[in-house]
């Protein structure tokens, strides 16, 4: 049997039209498959390699920590060096007020862990999220997704959470003393790209500082250089209590955290002890490659071009008249079209001329550009100029 006939027989699948594409090695911006094709990036894994594939700094990174040791222990026992650098560097880009940093595997992970968080401190069980939020998989992340269709098929999920509408000022108000958190994406990720009307996450904050309530801005999507500045909230100038990261965190690695102030988080110290246990969270590995990556963004020069990518993905995309709209903010962008059909069209077309796209969750009239970081001018006009000629034609 090929290998592509074990994938579809033995590995799970999830839908019946998986990309199936049989990646031989990738570099930079790029995707190679067994057959010779290349592949333009313009997903980066959804948000996840922000520094390209293969970076030569992190791969280094991460063969010189798999010599030194793997998994030691459980999360949280013994002094690990790429943690807790990685942990110090990341405080330094920080507020004052997130100080601290708990280490888990995934997103998801660091919503759940959020979640319990929010709930122990304050000790109450309400929370608030938004339509067409998506905060991952798991059952307590899925009962605080946005959108019904996706999580119908699993309830009875968690309790006690209430959806209002995103950049609905006059939902706000429903944030009450009984609300132990309140999660939002900055910049809502599968709900297409949706940036907040001016003043929205300021006004949350108020009305949770007024309620007591903690605030917890998911920045799994929207962290590390996506939108031009290392977080997408230094855009809007409010300071969450709760920040969750993931993704692009672990340079290609599994690592998800969630980051508050110490005075919060150690309220998983006692009653009971071991608030969150996670035995794989941190793993050494993957902090040495997040540690690498997080240095790259910090003293090479990249966030400073975001604006610049943006500006020309806007230019180039501006040629078409059947183009709807772009949307989003530095290189976490969506580009609108008139239907699903037209998207399906285009996903397979440009897959055909060598560039790698995809769809939304939860909006079928949008197409993802979320490249890696590092992507080049030359690279761009490449990719606008065929997605623009596949556009003009279906
Ligand atoms: C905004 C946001 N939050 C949470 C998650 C869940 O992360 P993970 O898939 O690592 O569990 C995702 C994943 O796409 C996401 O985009």
């Amino acid at each position: 049997m090929s290998e592509r006939e074990l994938f579809l027989r033995y590995v799970a699948q999830t839908s019946d039209s998986p990309l199936l594409l049989e990646i031989s090695h990738s570099n930079g911006v790029y995707l190679f498959d067994y057959q010779g094709n290349k592949y333009l990036d313009l997903i980066s894994g959804i948000s996840v390699s922000n520094l390209g594939h293969q970076n030569p700094k992190i791969i280094e990174a991460i063969k010189k920590q798999v010599d030194k040791y793997l998994h030691l222990m459980v999360y949280g026992e013994m002094v690990q060096s790429a943690q807790v650098r990685l942990a110090e560097l990341l405080i330094s880009l920080l507020p004052q007020s997130l100080n601290c940093v708990y280490f888990v595997n995934s997103g998801s992970e660091a919503v759940e862990g959020a979640m319990k968080l929010a709930k122990r401190y304050t000790q109450r069980t309400e929370i608030v999220f938004f339509e067409n939020a998506y905060h991952g998989c798991t059952q307590g992340a899925m009962s605080i997704m946005g959108n019904e269709e996706f999580k119908q098929a699993f309830r009875p999920l968690l309790p006690d959470v209430k959806m209002l509408k995103f950049n609905h000022f006059c939902e706000i108000s429903q944030i009450s003393e009984k609300t132990a958190a309140v999660i939002v994406e900055p910049i809502q990720g599968e709900a297409g790209v949706v940036l907040p009307k001016e003043n929205f996450l300021y006004e949350l904050r108020k009305r949770c500082d007024k309620t007591k309530t903690l605030l917890i801005f998911d920045e799994i999507q929207t962290g590390f250089g996506r939108t031009g500045k290392m977080f997408a909230f230094e855009n809007f100038n409010v300071i969450p209590d709760i920040l969750l990261i993931a993704k692009a965190l672990g340079g290609g690695m599994p690592l998800g955290a969630f980051i508050s102030s110490s005075e919060i988080m150690r309220s998983l110290t006692f009653n009971p002890v071991l608030g969150h246990i996670t035995t794989f969270g941190g793993h050494p590995v993957c902090c040495a490659a997040g540690l690498a990556a997080l240095e790259i963004l910090t003293t090479e020069n990249i966030l400073q071009n975001i604006e610049k990518k943006e500006k020309l993905f806007r230019k180039y995309f501006s040629a078409s008249k059947k183009i709807v709209n772009v949307h989003g903010k530095g290189l976490l962008l969506s580009v609108e079209l008139i239907d699903f059909q037209q998207i399906k069209k285009l996903i397979s077309l440009a897959l055909q001329n060598g560039i790698l796209t995809d769809w939304f969750l939860f909006n079928d009239k949008r197409f993802r550009i979320a490249p890696p970081l590092i992507i080049s001018e030359s690279e761009i006009e490449f990719a606008c100029k065929t997605l623009v000629e596949i556009i003009d034609k279906i």
